[in-house]
């Protein structure tokens, strides 16, 4: 839908009154009427990397979800103020995996002999406390874009990964791209005694898989692909990471919201391509792109917006911003010390890779 013209101007009188003041990121998944205030968009990596690129900015206006807004506050100074402007926006991926399970599920691997020898590897769509456990048992964070090099750092530093809590990414990066078999995979369920697994099961995996998904990519499906293939010859099918092993199995290019973007600029005019991920993202490249002659489209049709990501709308952006330009920090989103110092060091671990 196009953006009310009141709102814009307002959005945009308020962004100028804060000038340097203020710096807004944006996830490619927001919408368009959001994006347009962005200095900066990006896939969750990026935004990380570059949260504390503007350390002169008092208040980063996150325009994304509630753990990217807590990982922006972990990655910069006390000074600089991150705000959300719906603090609805969360990210039903990152509620699957809670501290007090994941601690449980260390006491499972403990009691299994196993704890020692296995590493966690978490998925930046989790909550700052799940970072922190990261942190504290070694492990380090991953993204869609660095979960191969992640792993691979991992399986240096020990001979199991407690991969949470996206089990398709943690499934696709060790299958697809590392060789692993499914075999070498098991699913830990947070909701069942032991993760409904055996001790002797845990011990013969390499990848431990928490039990959780993205609800937007876990709806497109094999048919999906198939569908597509049969009604647009030549077709190419490009899905993000967090989409079921079959699907991803099935497409021809795989990779986070960046990768996607920068796969379609690279694209040859009269190239076809069936997009498997948020839907705000794939509109804004099917128009982007259509004077190019490159044809782009939704791989489902049947699914839909990530509904969390769609809460951040222009009235909450001009609502964010105008108090903050008269001097009122609303929505703050704030790490407590003691979660930051150890998520921080997850993070870090990641920042660092190769
Ligand atoms: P990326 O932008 O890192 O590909 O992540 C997608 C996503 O689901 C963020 O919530
Ligand atoms: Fe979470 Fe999926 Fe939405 Fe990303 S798209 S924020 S993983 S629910």
């Amino acid at each position: 839908s196009p953006s009310d013209p009141d709102l814009v101007e307002r959005a945009r009188a308020a962004k100028e009154k804060l000038g340097d003041k203020v710096f807004v990121l944006g996830h490619h998944y927001q919408r368009d009427e959001v994006i347009q205030f962005a200095d900066v968009t990006g896939d969750s990596f990026k935004l990380a990397r570059d949260a504390a690129a503007r350390p002169e900015a008092e208040y980063i206006v996150f325009c994304g979800v509630h753990f990217m807004a807590e990982s922006a506050d972990i990655l910069t100074g006390d000074d600089q103020k991150v705000v959300l402007p719906d603090l609805a926006a969360g990210c039903s991926m990152a509620d699957m995996a809670t501290a007090e399970q994941v601690a449980e599920c260390w006491d499972v691997l403990t009691e299994a002999g196993i704890a020692d020898v296995t590493v966690p590897v978490s998925y930046m769509n989790s909550s700052a406390d799940i970072k922190a456990f990261t942190g504290r048992h070694g492990g380090t964070i991953c993204t869609s874009s660095n979960a191969r090099r992640a792993l691979d750092w991992a399986f240096e530093q020990g001979e199991k990964v407690l991969f949470l809590p996206d089990q398709h990414l943690g499934r696709n990066t060790a299958v697809r791209d590392m060789g692993m078999s499914l075999e070498d995979c098991v699913v830990y369920n947070p909701h069942k005694p032991n993760g409904g697994l055996t001790a002797e099961e845990l011990r013969g995996a390499k990848m431990i898989l928490w039990r959780g998904h993205c609800s937007v990519h876990g709806r497109f499906s094999l048919d999906s692909v198939n569908e597509v293939r049969e009604r647009v010859p030549g077709v190419n099918v490009l899905v993000h990471p967090e989409c079921r092993h079959e699907v991803v199995a099935a497409a021809d290019y795989v990779g986070s919201t960046e990768y996607i973007i920068k796969t379609l600029e690279a694209a040859p005019a009269g190239s076809k391509w069936a997009i498997g991920t948020e839907l705000n993202l794939v509109r804004r490249l099917a128009n982007r792109f259509a004077d190019e002659g490159k044809e782009i489209m939704f791989l489902d049709r049947t699914v839909c917006f990530c509904s969390t990501m769609n809460r951040i709308d222009l009235p909450h952006l001009v609502w964010a911003l105008e108090s903050l330009a008269e001097g009122n920090l609303v929505n703050r989103i704030q790490v407590d010390p003691e979660t930051e110092r150890f998520a921080k060091l997850a993070l870090e671990r990641m920042l660092a890779l190769p």
